[in-house]
Parts: C-alpha cells; structure tokens; sequence
C-alpha cells in the first residue's frame, strides 16, 4: 500500500426529501443560476418543476442549458461556458446523470478560463479555479457526484476523453432514490454494470498490503450482486434504488481505492467505442470487461482467483489458480447477461470493420494504457476482435 492524500470536498444530502437542503445550499452564492439538464427526463417526471420551485423562492435568476446528450459534447459544454460568461452566472446546478454533471464540470472549467474546453480536456491547458457549482442526482452510475472526473466527447474528431481537476467536485450533491425511480430498465442495468466495473477496475492492481480495500470492493460486488436483480424486478422499490445509489457514489468517489492505483484499460477500451458508436458506457463495459480480463489473466492469476472465490462463490478445490479465475470470469459473464446487459459489439451493430478506428483511440492521449498490465493498440485490436 502506497502513502496517499485524501480529500473530498463535497457534501453529500442522501435520502429521501433531501432536495430540501438546496435552498440553504444556494444561499452563500449571487443569484445567478445556470440549470444545466438533459434531454428532458427531469421534466417528465416533475423534477424540474420542484427544482425551479425552489430557486425561486430563493429569489435565484434562472438561466438555462439543456439537451445535454448521453456521452456528452464539447459542443454543449461550449454552449453553457458562453451563457456563464455573457449572463455572469455565480452558480451552476445540475439535475441529472452522469453526463449532465460531467457536462456541467466542463461548463465550470471553462467559465473560468480563456482557453478551449477541448484544451482543458485533453490537458493541454490546467485550470486553476472553476465556477462552483452542486448536483441533484437522477441516475445510479458513475461516481460524477462525488468525484472531480469528467468525460467529454469531441464528435467531430470521434474522441472521447477523462479528465479531471481539484477544483471540479460538486460543492455538494443531492441524492434522494425517488429520483432515480423512472430511470429506465436498460439505462438501471447500463448503470449496475458501471458500478461493478468501478469496483472491478480498483481490484486488479499490484499494490500488496491492501486488505481493507480489497473487502470493500468485493463488498460492493456482493452487493450489487445481491440486490441488482432484486430491483429489476421491481424497478421503483425505494429500498434497492437506495442500495444500487450509496453503492454508485462509494465506487468511484475515492472511499475504497486509497493507496493505490488500479487499472482502468477497460473503461479507455470503452471510451474509444463510444467515441466512434455512441453506444452506452455501461453497455460497452458488460461486453469488454470479460474479454479484458481472459486477455490479462496470466499477469497475476492469484487476484482472479481471490476475486473469484470471494465474489462468485467459485469451489478452487483441484484447480489451478487461472482455472478457478476463469471461473469467475464466466461467472461475471454470466451475472451480467442473466440481468440483460449486452455482450457482444454486434449487439450495438459494431463489427470488424470499426476495429481499427476504435483502436487508434484507445492511444490518443498515450501510447499505452493500464496499470494492470500495459496495453498498446495492437492489445487493444485482440481485445476488440474477441468481443466482437
Ligand atoms: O437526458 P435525460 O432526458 O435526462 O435522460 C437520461 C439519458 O437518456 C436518462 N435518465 C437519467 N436519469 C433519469 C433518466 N431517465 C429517466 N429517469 C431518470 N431519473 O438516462 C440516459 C443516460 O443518462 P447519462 O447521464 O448519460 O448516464 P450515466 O449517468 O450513465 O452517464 C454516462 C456518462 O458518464 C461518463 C460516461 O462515459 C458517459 O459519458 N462517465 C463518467 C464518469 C465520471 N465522471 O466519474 C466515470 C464513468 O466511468 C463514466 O465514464
Ligand atoms: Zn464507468
């Protein structure tokens, strides 16, 4: 285990009612607002109408960015950075997914800055502040609540790209499970598969002396497991959406992965399908995520072995230790299709012809990716063919 720093600045109000912390919340900042939203899902289900309810009672000058696409744009991004600077704008909320505050982080960077967004992005340029700005949750997954990453899409050059900075956490985040209720079955298992990846790409690393860690990321697992297929059946109990939520923020907001690195080839490989399909995340990861770990198996079987008798139950009694990880990969497999994710590119219409362009993303920022173990783009072509 490595020595690491830790701090996370946002404030998190979790549970039902929650949103009624918002005007307090806002009080400390001027009075304009820029909502940021989708493509309309917080209007169908009334949301908006209370979250504009109460900024005007907290006497908030209302402006307005919406449309944010799933996988969301620089383009967009650019759209809300001009209404920051043309409406002075002293706050941003986003009432959302994770691509509305993903969005919305952008927007804060670039508020503050001269430069591009797709410079900030792509880290030729480092902010040095950004526009506060607070989030209402709307959909399980990504983590972008309670962390300071942000995924942009440049569709025009199909490039898809993390990037992140101290002064990009929401100052806070409201998390109530009803919110989360009419997010749809196939966007609730897209979600699912992307918070057992978080807690899979944590897992494989080569850090040693990682014992509470390595127990709160199979305990995620377990948990996920659990109760994923519990929800399905019920898509608006209030008691697994509260489960599959506090699990999307723990996954990613840096509570489990302290004192080392884990992998993350797989959510590049991911990055770079969407960049040029447009498909969503947690869909490309349900079919990637298997392959990736058969191709890397052999870098140390003994962590696929502990993942796969502590998490899917696998009997090791006569096998080696790549057999009973095997295993658990099936097992994952498995799990994932039982629930209905996808599992193959040719489930999104994605064949071999997309292999080469798909790949030469994967190295745009870098030559080789993963920590795990180090991939180049030729890795990345076998991973791509084997899930095709
Ligand atoms: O746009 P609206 O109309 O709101 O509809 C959305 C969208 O169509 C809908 N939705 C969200 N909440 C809903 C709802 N529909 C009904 N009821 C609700 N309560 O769901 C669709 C998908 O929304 P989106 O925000 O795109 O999903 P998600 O939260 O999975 O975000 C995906 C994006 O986050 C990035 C992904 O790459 C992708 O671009 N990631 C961000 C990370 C981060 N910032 O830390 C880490 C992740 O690994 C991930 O890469
Ligand atoms: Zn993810």
């Amino acid at each position: 285990m490595q020595n690491f720093f830790f701090h996370n600045p946002t404030k998190l109000y979790f549970g039902q009612g929650q949103l009624s912390n918002l005007e307090n919340e806002l009080d400390q900042y001027g009075p304009n607002i820029l909502l940021v939203y989708g493509g309309g899902s917080i209007k169908k289900s009334g949301l908006y109408d209370q979250v504009i309810g109460l900024l005007k009672k907290a006497n908030k000058q209302i402006f307005e960015l919406s449309g944010v696409e799933p996988n969301p744009r620089a383009t967009t991004a650019r759209k809300g950075i001009d209404i920051c600077k043309k409406e002075k704008i002293d706050f941003i909320l986003a009432v959302g997914g994770g691509s509305t505050i993903d969005c919305t982080k952008a927007i804060a960077a670039g508020a503050q800055s001269e430069a591009d967004i797709w410079d900030i992005v792509t880290k030729k340029v480092h902010i040095d502040e950004a526009l506060p700005f607070g989030t209402v949750l709307t959909l399980a997954a990504t983590g972008s609540e309670m962390n300071s990453g942000s995924v942009i899409t440049n569709w025009e050059t199909k490039e898809k790209h993390g990037w992140g900075s101290p002064y990009t956490y929401p100052q806070f985040s409201i998390l109530d499970p009803d919110f989360t209720k009419t997010v749809p079955r196939d966007q609730t298992i897209y979600g699912i598969v992307d918070i057992m990846s978080h807690a899979l790409e944590h897992y494989f690393h080569h850090e040693d002396n990682t014992l509470l860690q390595d127990r709160m990321v199979e305990g995620i697992l377990l948990t996920v497991i659990e109760t994923a297929p519990k929800l399905l059946e019920n898509l608006e109990s209030t008691k697994h959406r509260t489960t599959i939520l506090y699990n999307g923020t723990m996954a990613l907001n840096g509570m489990v992965n302290m004192g080392y690195h884990g992998d993350w080839a797989t959510h590049n490989l991911e990055h770079a399908v969407s960049a040029v399909h447009d498909i969503p995340h947690g869909g490309g990861l349900a079919i990637l995520f298997p392959h990736w770990m058969e191709y890397v198996i052999d870098e140390n079987p003994a962590r696929f072995k502990k993942l796969a008798i502590r998490v899917f139950g696998v009997n090791p009694e006569g096998k080696t230790d790549k057999e009973v990880g095997l295993e658990g990969v099936k097992k994952l497999r498995e799990f994932w299709n039982s629930i209905g994710a996808p599992s193959r590119l040719a489930d999104y219409d994605i064949d071999a012809d997309s292999i080469d362009a798909m790949a030469a993303r994967t190295v745009t920022a870098r030559s080789e990716f993963g920590n795990f173990k180090k991939l180049n783009r030729e890795d990345a072509e076998k991973i791509y063919q084997r899930s095709l």
